[in-house]
């Protein structure tokens, strides 16, 4: 018995990793006939936009489609989005895709993988078109690392000329726009050209999987390397008519480090040559109709922003103490308030909703740790978030002196965060209308107490007097 079962359970095993074999063989299946990429390094995010004809050239059906990263890459990889394009010109449609990460069991040289999922299976013959865009962080590294007032920023990018895929890439090329066009070094891998501020790898042809080239450029940026190491937004609801939202930031210039001293009189003095990688101002974008709005950091209120209104959006400029180099760290808190209708509305199973904006409001900013603090009114039950991307969520209570059981408060949180985050995210949650009454309850006790005692003191006053 023992003796037969033993075969059959190898055999069985052995038609199950067929059926994942085959299932996960498309990479024979499927050639890429043309591949362009766009590599964007005018600020210091990398964006990437990536266009790929894709032909399925097996015989079965193929429904996802793979893009592959070296592990160093994907470890600053902060965004991944892919669009199915149908049409031609004007009347392009994009459709999107479901971009997940996978893994592949013998994966050449570590290499992580992210695989795109198809509406409709790719059969046998077919094309299709897809546009993906992907942002690395953390990924321009300053050379030199050390740089005084009066000298430019200069970074190293690196990459590979040839794209890494899993697939037979027919015709490839490689666009890498460069802030300005002053360019210290670059590889070359002929055909390479260079033009102003853009540089061209290819075309290359019939290149097989896993093709590799490595590429270093290294070209001035000068752009502000804004990062928040650390950023905490509470947002917090009260039905009385306003939501609250308090942002604490812990802000540094990822930039090369500022050597030497730092001259204010040269700085003011000759702004286009002194301090060019520095900053001094920010911009947040804050939602229409604010009001209150105020900016302070350790040592008390800052008057110098200034901030500009419409209908679609507030614009605050804000402005450090002291401007940012290289290195340097700027911490502070953005308070303001929005009218309860803009963000809270009823759903159609009577639930309530917040709907407002996920990221971080400061223009061109990464964030390295993002935490959203939803502070709900009190008596709020059944809170759920719905994020449209992976993030970490749990549960706190909050207490303020008004409180009687104390506030739920819905927290997520998210490490590489970049402005494509800016998106809206939902907290929705049931709510017991009596609770209204609450807070104005407390206040009429702690009020009626406040008297008895009062009176009870006039009392036990008068009678001793007496
Ligand atoms: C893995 O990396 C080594 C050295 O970096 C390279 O020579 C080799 O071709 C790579 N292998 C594959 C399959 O890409
Ligand atoms: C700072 O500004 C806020 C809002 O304008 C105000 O309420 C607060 O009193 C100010 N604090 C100080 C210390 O000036
Ligand atoms: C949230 O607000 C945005 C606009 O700010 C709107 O497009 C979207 O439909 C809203 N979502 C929900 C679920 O109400």
């Amino acid at each position: 018995m023992g003796v037969l079962l033993i075969p059959r359970l190898t055999l069985t095993l052995t038609i199950i990793s067929l059926f994942i074999f085959l299932s996960r063989s498309s990479s024979q299946e499927i050639l890429i006939n043309n591949a362009e990429r766009r590599i964007d390094l005018s600020t210091h995010i990398v964006k990437v936009f990536f266009t790929l004809k894709v032909e399925n050239i097996g015989t079965n059906a193929v429904s996802e489609i793979l893009l592959a990263f070296p592990p160093t890459q994907a470890d600053h990889l902060a965004f991944v989005e892919a669009l199915a394009t149908t049409g031609k010109r004007k009347k392009k449609t994009y459709v999107p895709l479901v971009v997940k990460p996978t893994e592949l069991p013998d994966a050449p040289n570590e290499t992580k993988y992210f695989s795109i999922s198809l509406v409709n299976p790719l059969n046998s013959g077919d094309t299709t078109t897809l546009e993906v865009l992907y942002v690395f962080t953390h990924s321009l590294e300053p050379f030199p690392m050390e740089i005084s007032q009066s000298e430019s920023q200069l970074v190293y990018y690196r990459d590979s000329a040839l794209i890494l895929s899993p697939y037979h890439i027919k015709q490839q090329t490689t666009f890498i726009k460069t802030p300005t066009t002053k360019v210290e070094s670059f590889t070359r891998l002929d055909p390479t050209n260079r033009a102003g501020t853009e540089m061209k790898y290819g075309p290359y042809e019939d290149q097989p999987p896993y093709s590799y080239s490595p590429i270093i450029v290294h070209c001035e940026n000068n752009n502000p390397f804004a990062v928040v190491e650390e950023l905490v937004r509470e947002v917090e609801i009260s039905h009385w008519g306003s939501i609250q939202i308090t942002e604490h930031y812990k802000l540094v210039h990822a930039g090369a480090r500022h050597k030497g001293i730092f001259s204010r009189v040269e700085y003011q003095s000759r702004p286009s040559f002194s301090g060019v990688s520095s900053f001094k101002h920010l911009l947040a974008r804050l939602p229409p109709r604010v009001h209150s709005v105020y900016y302070r950091d350790e040592i008390g209120n800052i008057s110098s922003s200034h901030l500009r209104t419409d209908s679609q959006k507030s614009d605050l400029e804000i402005e450090p103490r002291y401007p940012l180099f290289g290195g340097w760290k700027a911490t502070f808190i953005i308070g303001y308030g929005v009218p309860l209708q803009d963000f809270l509305f009823e759903s159609p199973d009577g639930r309530r909703y917040l709907n407002f904006t996920f990221g971080c409001p400061l223009a061109e900013s990464v964030v390295d740790k993002l935490t959203i603090k939803v502070v709900l009114p009190e008596g709020s039950k059944d809170p759920s978030a719905v994020v449209t991307f992976p993030v970490e969520q749990h549960l706190e209570t909050k207490y303020s002196y008004l409180d009687v059981v104390g506030r739920t408060v819905v927290v997520l949180e998210k490490k590489n965060v970049v402005p494509m985050h800016n998106t809206v995210f939902q907290v929705y949650y049931t709510f017991n209308p009596i609770f209204m009454l609450a807070e104005p309850l407390m206040l009429t006790s702690v009020f009626f107490l406040f008297f008895v005692a009062c009176v009870a003191y006039l009392h036990i006053d008068l009678s001793i007097r007496k």
